[in-house]
């Protein structure tokens, strides 16, 4: 017999380092997949570590020989600036690897008779405004408005949820139509994710989560995007609990397939001022690089996540003052151990 356990790719990236804890607090055996190497602290939280690519079939044919996967947290992924440099690894990365999973995921539904969770970090790069007039107009944005993204991040997101949709709702459609088959794909659209434990590398809202971590540690900040730069964001611990949520929501409930979420959505300007009354040194200036504001700008300034409460009763933890003083200003701290003054 094969063991049952939960599959997390990307384990150890941002969101990786809260979910699998989280996981395992709840009793799971997980599966950590991440090109890093098993030294880190998340891979002692895990089952297994394996350290490997999303790209290698050889290595998911072994899992599927060793593993039955409950559900599948498919997280990794080349964030919107990175992939701006590398369309083309990035499409490999972000919809050929999903596309392995999902593959994988449906004949593991064959086997067992019960749909495979896949559980997909979506993001507010699938949304595209053309112009600041238009975004600033359409202010709180609905899931199905505005899906014109114009970043190769926000391509491959979208595509994958459309895939997601297929493979929840269409699969094999012509096919004879018996026993249990598909995948029970679940997207969340998160909005900048700002982490006390980790900063994110090579994507395009990084200037927030960045900016914090630079002041706290006493350290000079030049943030990329004007002061008046507005999108949603969202602390990390309410980022893990809204996919764990949407996780364990009864099938029945849920109206579609991809969420957005959000909990507040200061400008960098706004962010500056709430750092600057808890750091009175904070050195940051806006040194604008153009083309990351133009993908920053195509972002909404809001987005209503009313079907995310209504289906699933998702509700934020934090609004914004208490996550800076409940969760990053002290969460910082004590990853620096104790150092922020
Ligand atoms: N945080 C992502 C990025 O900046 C957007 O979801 O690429």
């Amino acid at each position: 017999m094969r063991e049952a356990v939960v599959l997390v790719t990307g384990a150890n990236g941002e969101i990786g380092h809260g979910l699998v804890s989280r996981l395992a607090e709840r009793g799971e055996r997980v599966v950590g997949l991440d090109l890093s190497p098993a030294a880190s602290p998340v891979a002692e939280q895990c089952h297994e570590w394996i350290q490997g690519s999303i790209l290698d079939s050889s290595l998911l044919s072994r899992l599927v020989s060793q593993y039955e996967f409950r559900t599948i947290y498919h997280l990794a992924a080349m964030l919107s600036t990175r992939a701006e440099f590398t369309p083309g690894a990035a499409h490999a990365v972000n919809v050929e690897g999903t596309l392995n999973l999902l593959e994988m995921a449906a004949e593991q539904t064959e086997w067992s008779g019960r749909r495979l969770k896949f559980m997909f970090p979506s993001s507010i790069a699938v949304y595209g405004l053309p112009d600041l007039a238009t975004k600033a107009e359409a202010g709180s944005i609905r899931e199905k408005t505005w899906n014109l993204p114009t970043t190769m991040y926000g391509c491959n997101k979208a595509y994958c949820e459309h895939l997601g949709r297929y493979y929840a709702n269409h699969y094999k459609q012509l096919g004879a139509a018996k026993g249990v088959s598909g995948v029970d794909f679940r997207a969340i659209r998160y909005p900048g994710l700002i982490s006390a434990a980790t900063v994110p590398s090579g994507g395009t809202s990084d200037y927030i989560p960045e900016m914090i971590h630079r002041v706290a540690r006493h350290e000079p900040y030049e943030c990329f995007v004007r002061p008046d730069t507005r999108i949603p964001f969202m602390a990390m611990p309410d980022a893990i609990r809204a996919i764990v949520a949407l996780e364990e929501a009864d099938e029945a409930a849920l109206s579609w397939r991809s969420y957005n979420v959000t909990s507040f959505n200061p400008s960098a300007q706004e962010f500056l001022d709430e750092l600057l009354t808890r750091w009175s040194d904070a050195q940051v200036e806006f040194q604008v690089d153009r083309k990351r504001q133009e993908i920053v700008d195509s972002w909404p300034a809001d987005v209503n996540d009313d079907a995310a409460r209504e289906d699933w009763g998702w509700e934020p933890l934090y609004d914004f003052t208490s996550a800076l003083d409940d969760y990053l200003v002290p969460g910082i701290a004590s990853e620096m151990g104790g150092g922020v003054a």
